[in-house]
């Protein structure tokens, strides 16, 4: 073997929260129109069947909506009631340049969000605008949605069919508005945020069967999240306020064709996706020092694979490769090992965009590689992580500052006392033979079975509706010699172990 995981069963390091598997939809592009909704291939309603169901059976646990970058030029009342008295409104961040798309129509609001959410069975999160809104219409919003008393805007709901207050829990005040979300420094939006969290948090104190989160949306610069944090310490003559998340978000790979991209420019990309490590590192520092009386806790609001591929003309969309749902499971190992801050995080955008999981063409609806990823990480979810050290021999990288460690890991244990381990090998180049060790179990009293993802597949091989399906998960052999497993990791592979 050439490269050893060992799994510490005794360092527990906390529950990972099944939302750490979350989805972030926005308008833009085909995500919502085409992706979640279509007047084409629908139900009755306009929902896409075909998207609910993969979504569904990946049991996602959340989904943030209605932005990105449109959540701070979104006017939620322009999306409810009667769909043809909707105004139509240019959507000002996502139709520049685009023809196809020049407007919003607003046929998607939301009921159809918090329905489609009912429907896949996962936890909405909805995302108010602070940068060109105000905090009576973010009041305003969470009365519509979770108010169950006698005012307009609750009646306003259940004439729009919704008798029961929705009671959406996770409210975001604001996206990004260090840049497209109003170009705040960290002390103004400190400021914004308190004023806003003043009223949600109020409408929250009113309907006392309600536990409203609420999440500030942080930078990838860290000073500005420390300044934000100190602004916000800052308690206004001791009276504090709401704050429960504070996000960051992550993309990778900007400057990467996917199309002209090579081994070499393949362990830059992956060596990029692994500074997740460092982002949670530094935004938890941040919260520590200021927060001491209270518990943040830190979510990646929005993540994933941003090639040169995407540009705004074509909505965002990029080929859904195994290059980047190997990225996926290096940051999902992350995620695991940082359970004692992290929250939640979403990866971009569930459908047609960016790093999705699901693909549309027309009628047609497939799971691309990273949904094979998430699938194969759910054992994870609502699991203790372990502490996991990996000895892996690397590769320097051009061009960069880090080498390209080749094996990656993460473990976990269930109520129940069984250990699941995930195992990557980032080496796009050459197969590892990895033996995972669980310290004081001996694996061969028990039944071990194990899966592997992407053997024999090229990393730029991209996923389309004819061969979706050849991305599946296979059985992988498994040596078992006492407390020892051992595997032989094909290159660019995912193993699941159980
Ligand atoms: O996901 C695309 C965009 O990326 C979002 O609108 C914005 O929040 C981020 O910059």
């Amino acid at each position: 073997a050439n490269a050893r995981v060992t799994v510490h069963p005794e360092a527990r390091i906390d529950r990972i929260e099944p939302e750490l598997h979350g989805h972030f939809s926005e308008h833009l592009g085909r995500c919502v129109y085409d992706g979640l909704w279509t007047d084409d291939t629908a139900d009755e309603d306009g929902f896409r069947e075909d998207v609910l169901g993969l979504l569904a059976d990946l049991e996602i646990p959340v989904l943030r909506w209605p932005g990105g970058c449109f959540a701070d030029d979104y006017h939620w009342e322009d999306g409810v009631g009667s769909r043809e008295d909707r105004p139509r409104r240019r959507n000002l961040f996502w139709a520049q340049g685009r023809e196809d798309v020049p407007e919003e129509s607003n046929a998607f609001g939301t009921d159809e969000f918090l329905e489609f959410c009912e429907r896949v069975g996962t936890e909405p999160y909805l995302a108010a605008n602070v940068g060109s809104g105000d905090p009576q219409e973010a009041a305003d919003w969470v009365e519509y949605c979770n108010y169950d008393g006698d005012t307009e805007l609750a009646d306003r709901r259940r004439a729009n069919g919704h008798e029961e207050p929705y009671g959406v829990k996770y409210w975001g005040l604001g996206n990004e508005n260090w840049g497209c979300g109003g170009q705040m420094t960290p002390e103004q939006y400190a400021r914004e945020y308190r004023r806003f969290a003043t009223y949600v948090g109020s409408m929250d104190n009113l309907m006392l069967d309600h536990d409203l989160e609420l999440i500030a949306c942080g930078f990838e610069n860290h000073e500005w999240n420390h300044r934000f944090m100190e602004e916000i310490g800052n308690t206004n003559w001791g009276v504090e306020f709401p704050l429960d998340h504070l996000t960051l978000h992550h993309y990778y790979g900007r400057t990467m064709s996917i199309a002209e991209a090579g081994e070499e420019k393949y362990d830059q990309f992956l060596v990029e996706a692994l500074e997740m490590d460092y982002h949670i590192e530094r935004i938890a520092s941040a919260i520590n020092a200021v927060a001491t009386t209270r518990d943040i806790g830190v979510i990646i609001d929005e993540w994933g694979a941003w090639h040169t591929e995407a540009v705004a003309e074509n909505g965002l969309e990029q080929p859904g490769t195994v290059i980047d749902a190997l990225s996926a499971a290096a940051v999902l190992d992350i995620f695991n090992h940082h359970s004692d801050v992290m929250t939640m995080s979403n990866i971009a955008q569930t459908v047609n965009v960016l790093q999705c999981l699901v693909e549309t063409d027309g009628d047609e609806a497939w799971a691309r590689p990273t949904y094979r990823v998430f699938d194969l990480y759910a054992p994870h979810k609502g699991n203790d992580a372990l502490t996991t050290t990996v000895d892996t021999p690397s590769r320097e990288v051009e061009h960069g500052d880090d080498d390209l460690p080749f094996v990656g890991a993460s473990a976990s244990v269930a109520e129940d006392g069984e250990t699941y381990v995930t195992v990557t090998n980032l080496d796009c180049r050459d197969g590892h033979t990895v033996e995972v060790a669980i310290e004081g179990a001996d694996a061969g009293d028990a039944d071990v079975a194990a899966q592997v993802l992407f053997e024999g597949q090229d990393p730029g091989l991209e996923a389309g509706a004819s061969n979706a399906d050849e991305f599946a998960a296979d059985d992988l052999g498994v040596d078992v010699d006492g407390d020892v497993l051992t595997v032989d990791l094909a290159p660019s592979t995912v193993a699941g172990i159980s």
